[in-house]
């Protein structure tokens, strides 16, 4: 079985953007290969986070995890701190990349515009991702099209490492699904739909009520063209309507072109929300189950112990190969 390794932040609740480009993708994956999910909370400290809320994040992050369909029976589920492996090789690989390779990142360079000061972490968070994926031989790494430059520069560290010191790293390659690859900002389309945004209108939280999505997908920005037609660059307000409900509802893009012909932005507007709330809200059900029962301990220390051995033999590879 080929292995499959993802990891999200826990900066803030999951939105319905990790949900339709992340996790749902994970679910699917599941079945065919050796998955490894991870919370990556040593990621969500580039930015400053309060330390109860983060603590709270990482736990309601892996019950949407399992809320969603991951099966801990089938997919190892893990927190990242529980496994110091992912510290050691970030150094390891920081002395393998160059200061101008972090510098062309364009996270960092959307994340730290406009600050005075910003972390050195979320300078390097590059090497610190590209060291989660290396440490278990990831063969593919589900990614939304927003991580895509921060999983080359993983494969040009893989390479680099081996070309230095012998074949020792698998070298991993992209799974990007077609649609859902990017759902934008409701309040801003040009924008990514993202958990630590400060303004709640524009994304859906996975715990948001069925009202609040219904009033959100209400305000969404639109156009004033009123025509239901998919033109991501000319109509990126409609466009992210449509890719939502098609991927809630299995419904094609040429499908929903057809079936909202000569109709308008209220009836579009009316069915994305009915869409989004069926397939929340089952979802949100299991997590209050999950969420703080002991199963979840159980699961996460579970998944922390595989992580642990995988990530120790890799390691201890590479810090021989270097000379440690
Ligand atoms: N808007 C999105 N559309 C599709 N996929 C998305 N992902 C994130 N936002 C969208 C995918 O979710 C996974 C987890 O991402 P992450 O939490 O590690 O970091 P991120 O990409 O930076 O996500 P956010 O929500 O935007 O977090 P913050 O606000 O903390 O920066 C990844 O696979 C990502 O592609």
């Amino acid at each position: 079985m080929k292995r499959v390794f993802s990891g999200v932040q826990p900066s803030g609740v999951l939105t319905l953007g990790n949900y339709l480009g992340a996790l749902k993708n994970f679910v699917r994956v599941q079945a065919e290969h050796d998955c490894l999910f991870c919370v990556v909370d040593l990621h969500a400290l580039t930015v400053p986070q309060d330390p109860l809320s983060l603590r709270g994040n990482v736990r309601r992050v892996a019950a949407l995890f399992l809320a969603s369909g991951i099966d801990p029976d089938r997919a190892t589920i893990f927190v990242q701190s529980r496994v110091s492996a992912h510290a050691e090789m970030a150094w390891l690989l920081q002395c393998l990349t160059w200061f101008g390779e972090l510098g062309r990142m364009t996270q960092f360079k959307e994340k730290s515009q406009g600050k005075e000061t910003f972390s050195v972490g979320l300078f390097t968070y590059p090497t610190l991702m590209a060291a989660d994926i290396l440490l278990y031989d990831t063969n593919y790494v589900p990614v939304g099209e927003d991580q895509k430059q921060h999983l080359e520069l993983t494969r040009d560290l893989a390479q680099r490492f081996n070309r230095r010191y012998g074949d020792l790293l698998v070298v991993p390659e992209p799974m990007i699904a077609r649609v859902g690859a990017r759902i934008m900002a409701l309040d801003n389309p040009r924008a990514k739909m993202s958990k630590s945004s400060d303004t709640p209108d524009s994304y859906i939280s996975m715990l948001d009520d069925p009202d609040t999505i219904a009033k959100k997908i209400r305000r969404a920005v639109t156009d004033s063209d009123n025509a239901i037609r998919y033109a991501p660059q000319e109509k990126p307000g409609v466009s992210n309507l449509m890719s939502i409900l098609s991927l809630c509802s299995g419904r094609s893009l040429e499908q929903l072109e057809e079936d909202f012909a000569g109709k308008g932005y209220g009836q579009l507007k009316q069915a994305v929300a009915e869409a989004v709330i069926a397939e929340l809200e089952p979802i949100q059900q299991r997590y209050r189950d999950i969420v703080n029962s002991n199963t979840l301990d159980e699961i996460l220390d579970r998944g922390a112990r595989r992580a642990q051995e995988l990530a120790a033999a890799t390691l201890y590879r590479v810090q021989q190969a270097m000379g440690l």
